[in-house]
């Protein structure tokens, strides 16, 4: 198994919680740590709609929310053909507390795409800006 091949079953693995049932669609992702170590997340949806969490964001925060700071890479998984890029406010997220990383595509099969995530959020707004 290669290194991103790792994350991206960690990410699957996530996946298989998702709670999807009013779009059906289940989305896994991990975050890595610099030290290897794999935080993950899942989408949560509810009878609102508008309250959904992406599974981007819930590894995210569950990674900030255990102290965690750094990050190298990230893994989304769907099942699709097509790469599941991050929503755009997930890559605003994304950008403020992980930077520049590796946003790494796949589906059950295996990887569709891989792109810096400043390649997928060119010309960001963020603190830089607030001074
Ligand atoms: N979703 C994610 O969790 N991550 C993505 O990158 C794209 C979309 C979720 C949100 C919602 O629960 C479902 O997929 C359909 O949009």
């Amino acid at each position: 198994m290669s290194d991103s091949e790792t994350l991206i079953a960690a990410a699957r693995a996530a996946r298989e919680h998702a709670q999807a049932r009013y779009s059906g669609f289940k989305v896994g992702a991990a975050l890595e740590l610099p030290d290897g170590r794999v935080i993950s997340g899942c989408n949560i949806e509810n009878a609102t709609y508008g309250l959904t969490l992406c599974a981007e964001r819930v590894a995210l925060v569950k990674a900030l929310s255990e102290g965690h700071t750094a990050f190298a890479r990230i893994a989304v998984v769907a099942d699709t053909e097509a790469p599941t890029p991050p929503c755009g406010p997930c890559r605003q997220l994304l950008w403020e507390y992980c930077g520049d990383i590796d946003v790494i595509m796949a589906n059950l099969k295996g990887p569709t795409a891989s792109h810096r995530l400043g390649e997928l959020l060119p010309m960001p707004f963020d603190a830089r800006l607030l001074k």
